[in-house]
């Protein structure tokens, strides 16, 4: 064992002690069957959201080629090497609300003689169009991604978002296809998915649920290119939003998206990223299990007129949203990520993966240095999140199948929010191997996870003495993923939780 891994094999023993001696284990039981309890986990779940938005692109993603810190053509070598260890699956751009006031024609050509304008709805800060087409296209082709491109609804003609798509993906010889390969890209890019508007009951036009369907359906109709079409759904807890489009939109969509923030406290104060109370704690990760039933019911109104389930659920921005950090522009969306957010991620997946019938993919809101981020930055350092080390911990479930499981966990309160001590989710891998994530939500007491598996469970767990542990510039290892591992001893396999922890492990039976 490496002497860093020790050192956290050592420091974790010692925290389940001392919450031993504090607190006794909730008993929970967790029965695994073999059998599946729906699709494949598709990869894409674990998928991201880069917006034109405060220190999103510039200076988080990219530095530019000139740049004395570490680049490939411009992005990030630090932050693109750490996304490349996660296998980023897609990567949505350029927003967003952006997205619907973005003109793609603004960021091709030469970089020195693109227009400089005005980010209206970031901050009111200049978007120079640095970062465009060619260069995002580079940056998932660094990364292996797919891209997933979302159009502009909102302010521009179809005529637009149809020349867009075929400058990207023509390989003739039309003018806007000759156009591509001038300014420097021969063969057609593979743009797998399309977005078609952001947001359109608010940023992207404040349409009403009718007029978007028709707008969808014309747009819609002018991409030419074999892509996956998204519609933009609902952010809001609007059913009717969602029924309309659905009927009226319907063949003309593959996917529709549904937006979710986890907000502790309102939009007029929304709470801050560190230094909470467990009333705040809890009151996140009530905010967090609540994407679960809104997934449900958008999938109840989808299936009413998609019964055989061939348009796709898109969760495409998810994730925490609090006050911006103190002393930082407040349309940068810049914020802290603790412990707290490492939960609210391994919760959402597993969200995901109990609705695999309908949930195809997902984005974090966002990539780099914006709302739940995977990574901080600043000038040439760079910090991992705890959001990231969730990412990481969950990698084996890409790909994989989720089995049934019954899991009997007591509930917890703080003051009048009451929550599960745990949840959990399991799976077949793709290698055959069971894959178990397990979240202890209480932030005081360790939990005993009995189940019915024989067998040794190997794997890491993220936790944490303080509820906002988080990782610095000063300090960016306080908080990392420690080796886990529990069984073997004959008797049916149970697994010891910290309080306030996630374990992910393979079990070898
Ligand atoms: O992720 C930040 C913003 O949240 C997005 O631009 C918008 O779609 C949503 O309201």
């Amino acid at each position: 064992m490496k002497t860093k891994n020790l050192l956290h094999a050592i420091t974790f023993a010692l925290s389940i002690a001392a919450t031993a001696v504090a607190a006794e284990p909730v008993e929970v039981r967790l029965t695994v069957s073999r059998e599946s309890a729906g699709p494949r986990i598709e990869p894409e779940v674990y998928g991201h959201f880069a917006e034109h938005l405060g220190t999103g692109i510039y200076g988080g993603l990219w530095v530019g080629p000139e740049s004395t810190i570490p680049n490939t053509r411009g992005w990030r070598n630090d932050v693109v090497g750490a996304l490349r260890r996660l296998q980023v699956p897609v990567v949505r751009w350029p927003g967003g609300c952006f997205a619907d006031d973005y003109d793609w024609r603004d960021g091709i050509g030469a970089p020195a003689k693109r227009p400089a304008r005005l980010n209206k709805i970031w901050g009111n800060v200049i978007e120079p169009n640095r970062v465009g087409t060619h260069e995002f296209m580079d940056l998932v082709d660094q990364l292996g991604a797919e891209a997933y491109l979302a159009g502009n609804m909102g302010s521009l003609p179809p005529r637009s978002m149809s020349q867009w798509l075929e400058y990207m993906t023509s390989g003739s010889q039309s003018s806007l296809a000759q156009e591509r390969r001038r300014n420097g890209r021969d063969k057609p890019w593979k743009v797998k998915y399309f977005g078609v508007g952001n947001e359109s009951w608010g940023c992207g036009g404040n349409m009403r649920p009718e007029y978007q369907a028709d707008l969808h359906n014309q747009f819609a109709t002018f991409l030419h290119a074999p892509v996956v079409r998204v519609a933009s759904g609902d952010g809001q807890g609007n059913d009717h939003l969602v029924d309309v489009l659905m009927e009226h939109s319907g063949q003309h969509m593959d996917a529709l998206t549904l937006h979710y923030y986890t907000i502790p406290g309102d939009w007029s104060k929304k709470g801050s990223a560190t230094g909470f109370n467990a009333q705040e704690w809890a009151k996140t990760l009530k905010s967090a299990i609540g994407i679960e039933p809104r997934i449900e019911t958008v999938s109840r109104l989808m299936d009413k007129h998609d019964p055989k389930k061939r348009i796709a659920l898109y969760v495409d921005e998810w994730g925490t949203w609090y006050d911006a950090e103190p002393g930082t522009h407040p349309g940068f969306l810049q914020q802290q990520n603790s412990l707290r957010d490492a939960l609210v991620a391994a919760l959402s997946f597993n969200a995901f993966h109990r609705h695999t019938d309908r949930v195809k993919m997902a984005n974090i809101a966002q990539m780099v240095n914006v709302l739940q981020a995977l990574a901080l930055t600043d000038g040439p350092r760079m910090v991992l999140t705890p959001t990231y080390h969730a990412f990481d911990l969950y990698q084996p479930f890409r790909g994989a199948t989720p089995l049934k499981a019954e899991l009997q966990a007591p509930r917890w309160h703080e003051g009048d929010v009451e929550l599960p001590a745990v949840d959990a989710s399991v799976a077949r891998a793709a290698d055959g191997s069971m894959v178990l994530a397990l979240v202890n939500l209480d932030p005081q007491r360790p939990a005993r996870v009995q189940t019915n598996l024989a067998g040794a469970a190997r794997g890491r767990v993220l936790t944490a003495a303080a509820m906002d542990a988080h990782n610095t510039f000063a300090q960016p290892s306080a908080l990392v993923p420690a080796p886990y591992r529990a069984g073997a001893n004959g008797a049916p396999l149970a697994l010891d939780l910290p309080p306030k922890s996630v374990v992910v492990v393979s079990v070898t039976q």
